[in-house]
């Protein structure tokens, strides 16, 4: 069965239904802009067109998976980074099933990501502790032991020489302060990486987000014990962890009724 995928993310909102069992979009996705005031009525009438459109393919009741970059906390947004702030307290898994009368199960983005790549990318078979980070406008992170998600793992905040990792890593920062690859790799990359690695001694860390695509300018250049290798779902990360998120949600309803 196809599960409908949906990724918010700050400048698009995408969804497509997924096939799980090869763990791509079993149509072309469909991509809106995210509305300029990002707030949870307004995504939530992206979403709601985003459901109509795939209407044929997922029925019109069906559980959907969304990501969104923030932590959710048992179906709450303990604050928000990058999306209006009217998300943070929202209990936004209620919000979003009211408001588009279907179950939802609301995961991170990076949580979401971590999971794609686990089932059907990079991180496929890792027997250890598998850390995603995902560069972007933040950066989004996610844990994953023996196949089994640690949820809102929010290492993107972790402080960094004074500052909130992200504000000083990310790729939007890069792009930001005009850094070649070298230096924003040498000079911002390596000490995160670092940190993390004395942090948690990870099996391997895996690393999406669009700038991903350009891996080999700056993965080589980082000095780190662990093996660091590029996501391979790329854009479809999001929306096949979404969807992977509300299958799990589907099994285990079935499980406790
Ligand atoms: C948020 C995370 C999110 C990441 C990537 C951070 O600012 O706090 O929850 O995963 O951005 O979108």
């Amino acid at each position: 069965m196809n599960i409908l995928g949906i990724d918010v993310g700050g400048s698009g909102i995408k969804g497509a239904p997924v096939d799980l069992e090869v763990g791509d979009f079993a149509v072309p996705r469909l991509r809106i802009p995210t509305p300029k005031k990002s707030s949870p009525k307004n995504v939530a009438a992206v979403i709601s067109e985003i459901c109509d459109n795939f209407a044929d393919q997922i029925g019109t009741d069906t559980r959907i998976g969304l990501t969104i970059p923030a932590p959710v906390v048992h179906g709450k947004v303990p604050f928000i980074a990058n999306l209006h702030e009217s998300w943070a307290g929202l209990e936004a898994a209620k919000f979003f099933e009211d408001q588009l009368a279907r179950p939802v199960t609301l995961v991170n983005d990076a949580d979401g990501a971590g999971l794609a790549e686990v089932y059907y990318g990079a991180a496929k078979g890792n027997e250890g502790v598998v850390i995603m980070t995902t560069l972007g406008t933040g950066i989004g992170t996610a844990i994953i032991y023996r196949g089994v998600l640690i949820p809102n793992a929010e290492l993107g905040h972790v402080e960094l020489a004074g500052h909130d990792a992200e504000t000083r890593a990310s790729s939007a920062v890069k792009d930001r302060e005009g850094l070649s690859y070298k230096v924003w790799a040498t000079e911002r990359l390596q000490p995160y990486y670092s940190h993390l690695e004395m942090l948690f001694s990870p099996d391997l860390f895996v690393v999406g987000g669009g700038v991903s695509r350009d891996s080999d300018k700056f993965l080589p250049l980082l000095d780190i014990k662990t093996p660091i290798v590029p996501a391979k779902m790329r854009n479809r990360a999001g929306i096949v962890g979404a969807a992977l998120a509300a299958r799990d949600a589907n099994d285990h309803q079935r499980v406790s009724q």
